[in-house]
This record gives structure tokens, C-alpha cells and sequence, in this order.
């Protein structure tokens, strides 16, 4: 990427029009009293649309002067992200082309060639008319449709430079060519048509997919018939084995229902009096590696080696009043519940790492 630099010849002055005023006072009205610096890059944005499409000083003074910040603030943002313009550009058209290692490989380089050829041998330069102008820029978020190239709101994927080629005509001559992958790709998807989640009626409301759910809550989290470790109800009781199951909720992937699981088993915690797990004033024969359960790392396995905590079969045992004691001594409130490690040591003391995997459908760590 170029380096990115105000333009040496500047306008005298920049003012907002009256409606694009109004729409800033808005905006900025959003965010709450001594937080209207938020509104800058929306209001360079507007700015720089006003101005045709590029940046200048005058601008950015003007904006640093309405949400109280300091100019050097706003130019650094305005130079460092490469949705602002620094230079005049192109009447119809700014075309800015990926060209980060995927679009690279993909064939970028073409497209930087057809842009030297049609609109100007150096980036930032205008075409002979005006009308254009280019540069090559950074991964712009679209890299499964490599390569691509953006025009101000609209990216163009999966090109060719033929297609490429066509674009600019198509532009040149007032049309706006349809946005989006270039060939038969829908979206992102693969480009013969999606290979999953191919059956719509498991989206649809009653489904299949909802009874899973239901039953699963319904269950207290624990595996289905078929090993599937869903998203549980995380009320803390007692497991079917008889052993305290503190309960689960996080690592199941999913959404609303589980943090609503898990918010309920914290507030259950709330309520009980916290309670002394057992605990060795030494490690036993063999200690087990905590680090396996998702959520330790080094640092707390040591905090809990320091309190006399050293096997999964002990924090298997573990219900709500020893949780809470626990809880209280790591400092890392509702961690225990939402990283399920009640769930996991069980599985871990129960059957090893065999036994994770058929509850979680992935290797501990
Ligand atoms: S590498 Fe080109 S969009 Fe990401």
C-alpha cells in the first residue's frame, strides 16, 4: 500500500451543507455527552462524499471542530483508513482492488494491470477524462470471492480481468453493474451451490431441529441418546449418576437459550451459601492435568493446586455451594458455570479423554 498522505494542493475551506449539517447534529447525537468523537468516521464519510469523493485538510479541521477533538485525531484516522481519499478521484469512479495474498494469488495482479492500462499507469493518478482513477489496497473482507475489487459502497468478486474489463465500460457508459461474485456463486457459498445446511426445514419454526432443543433443555444439558452434548437448561442439581452436575452451557456453540441457561444457574449461585469442596492439604498420587479442561490454563491450575484442588474427580463433585467457594477464591465470577468445567471433569474422571469427546464432539485441550 502506498504511502498516505494529505494532497499538497488544498481548498481554502470546508462547510457541511444544511442538510448534511442537520443529519451530523443527529448522529453525533447519538452517542452519549463527551462521546461525540464517535460520530468522526460516519462524519468524514458524509464529508468526503460532499466533497466528491475525496478528504481534504479544511475537512478534517471541520470535523475535529465539531466533535471537539484535535485535528492531528481525526487526520490520523483519515489517513489510515483507506475508505478516505486523500486525493482527487475519479468523477464516476475510485476502483479500489484487493491486493492481499488470496486476491494475489487469485489473480489481482491482472486486475492491476487492466487498471494501468485503462485509467492510469500510476495508482491515484485520473484517467485521461477524469472519470477514473485506482489504487491497489488491503484485504477488504471478501477473500472467499477472490479477487475482487471495491467501488465506493459496492464490491465486484470472483473477476476476471474480461469481466473486469466490461465493468468499467458498463460504468463509463452511466450503468451501474450488478454488485456482488461475477460468475454463479450465490453469496459465499461454494461455487456449485451450498454442500450443507441444505435442508431449509430445519430453519423453519416446529422443526426437527427445535425439538432437539427443547428436549435437550428438558434433559439438564446432558448427551442425547446419540452423544450429542446440546445446549442445557443450567439449573444446578443433581446428575442422573448421582454425582452434583453444576451445569453447562457455553461450549455448544448456540445462542439466546444458552446465555439465558447460563444467567439462570448464576442466579442460582446467588442463593446458596458457599461451601468448602474437598480439598488435599497435598497432591495425591497422581494428579491429573486440569489443563485439559477448556477454560484452565497454567495459571489458574496453579491457583487451584494452591487451594488443594488437583483431580477432575474432585471438581466432578463439585454443586453449586462449591462452585461459589471456588468462584469467590479465583476471582473470575461465573466462569466455572459458563466454561461447563464441572461437565467436562466428569466426562474427564468418568471416561478420559474418550468419554469428552462423546459428550462434546471435540478432543480436550
Ligand atoms: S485478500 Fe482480497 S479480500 Fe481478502
Amino acid at each position: 500500500m502506498s504511502f498516505r498522505r494529505l494532497h499538497p494542493e488544498q481548498p481554502d475551506s470546508f462547510e457541511f451543507t444544511p442538510e448534511n449539517l442537520e443529519w451530523a447534529k443527529e448522529r453525533i447525537a447519538l452517542y452519549p455527552e463527551g462521546r461525540e468523537a464517535s460520530a468522526v468516521i460516519p462524519l468524514l464519510w458524509r464529508a468526503q462524499e460532499q466533497n466528491g469523493g475525496w478528504t481534504t485538510e479544511p475537512m478534517i479541521r471541520y470535523i475535529a471542530d465539531m466533535l471537539g477533538m484535535r485535528p492531528i485525531r481525526v487526520l490520523e484516522i483519515a489517513t489510515f483508513y483507506t475508505m478516505f481519499q486523500l486525493q482527487p478521484v475519479g468523477r464516476k469512479a475510485h476502483i479500489q482492488v484487493c491486493g492481499t495474498t488470496p486476491c494475489m494469488l487469485r489473480g489481482a495482479e491482472d486486475l492491476v494491470k487492466v487498471c494501468k492500462r485503462r485509467i492510469a499507469e500510476k495508482a491515484h493518478a485520473l484517467s485521461e477524462d477524469g472519470d477514473f482513477s485506482w489504487e491497489e489496497v488491503e484485504c477488504l473482507g471478501a477473500c472467499t470471492n477472490a479477487p475482487m475489487i471495491q467501488i465506493g459502497e459496492e464490491v465486484y468478486e470472483d473477476l476476471t480481468p474480461e469481466r473486469f474489463e466490461e465493468i468499467i465500460d458498463e460504468i463509463a457508459a452511466g450503468k451501474e453493474p450488478e454488485s456482488g461474485p461475477q460468475n454463479s456463486r450465490k453469496s459465499s457459498e461454494p461455487l456449485g451451490g451450498a454442500t450443507t445446511l441444505t435442508d431449509a426445514s430445519i430453519l423453519e419454526r416446529g422443526s426437527d431441529a427445535e425439538a432437539l432443543i427443547a428436549a435437550a433443555k428438558a434433559n439438564g444439558g446432558k448427551s442425547d441418546d446419540h452423544g450429542v452434548k446440546t445446549a442445557a437448561g443450567a439449573t444446578v442439581g443433581k446428575g442422573e449418576d448421582g454425582r452434583k452436575s453444576a451445569a453447562p452451557a457455553v461450549m455448544t456453540g448456540g445462542g439466546a437459550s444458552e446465555e439465558e441457561a447460563v444467567t439462570a444457574a448464576l442466579a442460582e449461585l446467588e442463593k446458596v451459601e458457599e461451601k468448602e469442596p474437598q480439598l488435599f492439604t497435598e497432591p495425591p498420587s497422581e494428579a491429573d492435568d486440569l489443563k485439559m479442561i477448556a477454560g484452565i490454563g497454567p495459571k489458574i491450575e496453579q491457583i487451584l493446586h494452591d487451594l488443594g484442588i488437583y483431580t477432575f474427580a474432585q471438581i466432578a463433585t463439585w454443586g453449586p455451594a462449591e462452585i461459589k467457594w471456588v468462584d469467590q477464591r479465583l476471582k473470575f465470577k461465573g466462569r466455572i458455570i459458563r466454561e461447563e468445567w464441572v461437565a467436562q471433569a466428569d466426562a474427564l474422571a468418568t471416561g478420559g479423554r474418550d468419554e469428552y469427546v462423546k459428550r462434546f464432539g471435540k478432543e480436550p485441550r
